[in-house]
């Protein structure tokens, strides 16, 4: 059994069906990729596995527990953290004020650790940790995002769209992280347009109209350059 799994998930709003049975696995320490063209039902996706939209029908497995009625607050508990795409940062906060309201559930005498934790990840982070959120660039601003859902303690990290509007230099950066983080044993679930991802993923999922209509290892160099084709800019 897979760590995450999605079981003919339906998911939707109100009564329109967006997603429309989709099956999905990641395995621990993998990066999975979810690409597809806008409106595909991806972010709705996203939150299904978080909790903020119950699912239809289907189910949620995490290492075979079910969780696709469980709160979201439960959730992040768990360590699954979700960056949403327009990274709902407390915009006239600090930095560190930023990262601290990502660690309510983190135990006081855990807590240097862990923001020493993500300064290492991110140095750039703690040389403005006073600075006001609001003013930093955007790929300044989605580090911290990232940083933030780092602060507790993460197993599976979900991330929507985390290279828009970001520079291309600063893409290669954060990507670079999202490798380390896969090296330490996290999961990651990324959402992403760019063809770089489909470089540092270990399987990746093509979506459109709420359902996968095309999934391999991007090792296939044919499945790759397809997936480029097809999917990314
Ligand atoms: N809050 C919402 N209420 C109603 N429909 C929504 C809502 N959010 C997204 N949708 C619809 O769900 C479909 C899939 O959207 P979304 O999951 O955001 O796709 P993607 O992330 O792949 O662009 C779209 O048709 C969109 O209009
Ligand atoms: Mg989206």
């Amino acid at each position: 059994m897979s760590y995450l799994e999605l079981v003919g998930i339906e998911a939707g709003y109100g009564k329109i069906k967006v997603i429309k049975g989709v099956n999905l696995s990641a395995e621990r320490g993998e990066i999975v990729l979810i690409v597809g063209p806008n409106g595909s039902g991806k972010s709705t996706l996203a939150k299904v596995i978080v909790g903020l939209i119950p699912p239809f029908k289907g189910d949620v497995l995490i290492d075979g527990e079910n969780i696709s009625r469980v709160k979201p607050e439960k959730i992040v508990k768990m360590g699954i953290a979700f960056v949403p795409e327009r990274r709902h940062l407390f915009w006239e906060m600090s930095v560190k004020e930023n990262l601290l309201m990502g660690a309510i559930f983190v135990k006081d005498y855990e807590l240097e650790e862990r923001l020493e934790k993500v300064y290492h990840l991110f140095p750039v982070l703690k040389e403005r940790s006073r600075q006001i959120a609001g003013t930093l660039s955007g790929g300044e601003q989605q580090m911290l995002a990232i940083a933030r859902a780092l602060v507790g303690n993460v197993r599976l990290l979900i991330l929507d769209e985390p290279c828009n509007g970001i520079a291309v230099g600063v893409i290669d950066k954060l990507l670079e992280v999202l490798l380390q983080l896969r090296d330490s044993g996290i999961t990651i679930l990324l959402i992403d347009q760019n063809a770089e991802a489909v470089e540092i993923a270990d399987y990746a999922y093509a979506m459109r109209t709420g359902k996968v209509i095309a999934e391999g290892k991007p090792e296939d160099i044919f499945f790759k350059e397809n997936m480029k084709k097809l999917f990314l800019t």
